[in-house]
């Protein structure tokens, strides 16, 4: 009998997520790495005997990525959730949703975000960066980066963009981590959801009432003016609140050890005026450490004749973005950290409807920091050995616990 196996295939498909190799916390798993020389369409076990397939290739990746059979809602059977998910997780805002839903949520917030406002607020971020290395430099050593500057560089600004005391910040940091943790059990992260969306709701109905300069009163506006519900409103708050400062504050600290660890590329950033090469070591940090990790999940919602096989309807999908910014098709000695390269291709903030709606606002971000801190403090260095770091193993988002350095 000819007729294809399917997504259920003759042979066991490997476990994912995979293991990173011990001694190389930069480089994605090497037996993710394997799939993609097997081929560009693997299959993978993400447990409880659920298989979905794995596209491996940048170009495919990108091509399925913008492809509207292809759906990012949770909800959808076959979708390929790292986590168990229930109905509180919808609170999360439109990364989950398809359009025309997502497009419409997706627009109440896209002005903050566009190139001008940004660049409009490049002097306050730098400020805020140098305020918090005045700090450190005062402070005592060592000291650690995670805590001192890496973490509140972003929170900071996501909390003034978008309307959010900052005194909070223990509050939703602390839950921000428990959503993004693999191990965390469907309850403690109902849980946690529950009370960040209850916070922003709070907030919202401030809002309301006594409106500010900010993203919140942007939509708390929408809840008056009836087309957005206040539910939705915080939704969307808690998705800008947790992607926002989050994934920035990896980028930071990871990218901090990855530049400490390669000295060379190090001095030629520091000692670089050049904006052309901060920002092209911004793209190239963020293609090689690929920190969203645990790959784009998506599930096909009608049949995909792909790679010789079909993609059935129902079928969950897995786009290991990691192992697409190093396809040595695209990116010449993929596995060498070179802030000189164009990486500006990469898939770091994904592809299609749901690229990353921040990228201008943490590429700025990570500008301001990448330019800034190993000049004002050039004998910075760590405090520990390598392998005494703790790595975020277990987060959808990869990263180090606490990263502590000296000078
Ligand atoms: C270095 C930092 C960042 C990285 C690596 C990153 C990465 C990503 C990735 C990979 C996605 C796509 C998810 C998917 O396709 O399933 C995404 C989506 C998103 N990101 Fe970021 N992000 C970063 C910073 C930010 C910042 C600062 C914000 C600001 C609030 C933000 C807001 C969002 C939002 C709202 C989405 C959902 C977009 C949609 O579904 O239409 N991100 N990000």
């Amino acid at each position: 009998m000819t007729e294809t196996l399917g997504i259920h295939g003759p042979e066991t498909a490997p476990a994912f997520p995979m293991k990173r190799a011990s001694g190389c916390p930069f480089d994605p798993p090497p037996e993710l790495t394997e799939q993609q020389r097997r081929g560009p369409l693997t299959r993978v076990d993400i447990g409880e005997g659920r298989i979905a397939w794995l596209i491996t290739g940048y170009e495919d990746q990108r091509k399925l990525l913008s492809d509207p059979r292809v759906s990012a809602d949770f909800t959808k059977p076959g979708y390929p959730s790292p986590v168990k998910r229930t109905s509180q997780t919808s609170s999360v805002g439109f990364i989950l949703m398809d359009d025309p839903e997502h497009a419409r949520q997706r627009r109440m917030v896209t002005a903050p975000f566009a190139v001008k406002r940004i660049a409009a607020m490049r002097p306050r971020v730098q400020e805020i960066v140098d305020g918090l290395i005045d700090e450190l430099l005062a402070g005592p050593r060592p000291v650690d980066l995670v805590q001192a500057f890496a973490l509140p560089v972003p929170s900071l600004v996501i909390c003034e963009l978008l309307g959010v005391p900052y005194a909070d910040h223990d509050f939703f940091q602390a839950n921000s981590k428990v959503v993004i943790n693999r191990e965390t059990s469907a309850d403690e992260r109902d849980a946690a959801f529950a009370r960040l969306g209850d916070y922003l709701r709070d907030l919202v109905g401030e809002k309301q009432r006594a409106p500010g300069d900010d993203l919140l009163s942007e939509l708390a506006e929408r809840v008056d003016a009836g087309s957005l519900t206040r539910e939705e409103a915080a939704g969307i708050g808690v998705l800008l609140l947790i992607a926002g400062h989050e994934t920035t504050a990896n980028m930071i600290a990871l990218g901090t050890l990855a530049l400490l660890e390669h000295p060379d590329q190090l001095a030629a950033l520091r000692d670089s005026d050049d904006p052309a090469l901060v920002s092209s070591a911004v793209e190239e940090l963020l293609r090689y450490l690929s920190i969203v990790h645990s790959g784009r999940r998506r599930a096909a919602v009608e049949d995909i004749e792909f790679a010789g096989q079909t993609i059935r309807a129902g079928d969950g999908l897995i786009f290991p973005t990691d192992i697409g910014n190093r396809d040595p098709s695209v990116f010449s000695e993929p596995d060498t950290l070179d802030v000189t390269r164009d990486a500006r291709r990469h898939v770091a903030f994904g592809f299609g409807v749901h690229q990353c709606l921040g990228q201008t606002l943490a590429r700025m971000e990570l500008q301001v920091v990448y330019s800034t801190l190993y000049r004002r403090i050039p004998a910075l260095r760590l405090a520990a050995s390598v392998e005494d770091i703790p790595f975020k193993h277990d987060g959808a988002v990869y990263g180090v616990y606490e990263l502590p350095v000296t000078w």
